[in-house]
């Protein structure tokens, strides 16, 4: 009997790719090229599954171009790269990577949030340069994190990992604002305060966002909300791209208005505003706040669970354990 055929649009471990081929006819993308969306339309021509990453868009004239696709596993928790409302207008699955990458995350929002306050990273380059000649009592001063004020926009799974480890390891008095608020337990267990959006802005000593991208949460932070916070507060966005409005935030950080920020995704990646690489007051990274070796792992594991069980292969046949439209399952 003919396999289904899936596309796996990004290269992952060889290991998920030879487990894929156990129940699927796959086509691949080993050199990790990042394809145009002509030629991933191209690549999906009769496939009924794909694997994806945040670098994919699968929107409506993507879905209308490709009937016969079934289910699209994303890579990632995050999924503003897929029209979700659309894709299950078309009865297409959409899965995610939930949980599996929730303590390595939360380890490097903490990791940025240090770097940014501690000025790890500036210090290192003046280091580099040659410019380290004499200790001084003000040589790259910057701010405690112990004890300070950590504030959490958006208080998920990640949101709150980042939370248990600023309460319970670093005596951290911990704020946050949410959508929704916690309940009462969860939020003792956490030792954590729910504010109002301004409040939060106006006390925290670190701000880290961690709430998902979508046309509401767009700008969520520019320049209205950096002129609220403190001139001593770090900024630390290991959500997405487009949360924070970087132009504003280049203004800001030029101007002290804050003092640091710690930024994992940008505005147009991996294009950046250029007038951020000029700043010695924020921290850079590419995009790594889940890249560790067992989590990238345990994501490429999981969005094959939920493509071979979504496509009704394996034991699981038919309950791929991360959906995001699970009303397609039930359609
Ligand atoms: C996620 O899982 O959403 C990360 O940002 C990786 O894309």
């Amino acid at each position: 009997m003919m396999k289904p055929a899936i596309l796996v649009a990004r290269a992952v471990f060889p290991e998920t790719i030879a487990r894929l081929r156990e129940h699927f006819e796959v086509s691949d993308n080993p050199d990790d090229e990042v394809w145009s969306k002509q030629e991933l339309s191209r690549r999906l021509q009769g496939k009924v599954g794909a694997l994806t990453t945040g670098s994919e868009r699968i929107d409506a004239e993507l879905l209308d171009a490709h009937p016969q696709l079934k289910l699209v596993a994303n890579m990632a928790v995050g999924y503003n790269n897929f029209d979700v409302e659309a894709c299950t207008a078309r009865g297409v699955l959409c899965t995610n990577t939930p949980d599996v990458l929730t303590e390595t995350t939360a380890d490097f929002g903490f990791a940025l949030m240090m770097a940014t306050a501690r000025r790890i990273a500036e210090s290192e380059h003046a280091l580099r340069r040659g410019e380290w000649t004499k200790w001084s009592y003000d040589m790259f001063i910057g701010s405690d994190v112990h004890g300070a004020t950590l504030g959490i926009l958006g208080m998920g799974r990640i949101g709150q990992a980042i939370a248990r480890r600023g309460a319970h390891g670093f005596g951290m008095q911990v704020i946050y604002h949410n959508r929704s608020r916690l309940d009462q337990a969860t939020e003792a267990a956490l030792n954590a305060r729910y504010v109002s959006k301004e409040e939060l802005l106006r006390e925290a000593d670190h701000l880290v966002l961690v709430l998902p991208y979508s046309a509401s949460s767009h700008h969520a932070i520019g320049e209205a909300e950096l002129a609220l916070m403190k001139p001593s507060a770090c900024l630390i966005n290991i959500a997405r791209g487009g949360i924070v409005d970087d132009a504003a935030l280049v203004r800001a950080l030029a101007a002290r208005q804050i003092a640091a920020a710690g930024l994992d995704v940008f505005e147009n990646e991996p294009a950046l505003n250029p007038a951020l690489l000029e700043l010695p007051n924020v921290v850079l990274t590419p995009h790594i706040a889940s890249a560790t070796v067992a989590t990238r792992r345990a994501m490429a594991e999981l969005a094959a669970d939920n493509l071979i069980a979504g496509l009704g292969c394996g034991p699981q046949a038919g309950r791929p354990p991360t959906p995001i439209n699970p009303q397609v399952l039930a359609g």
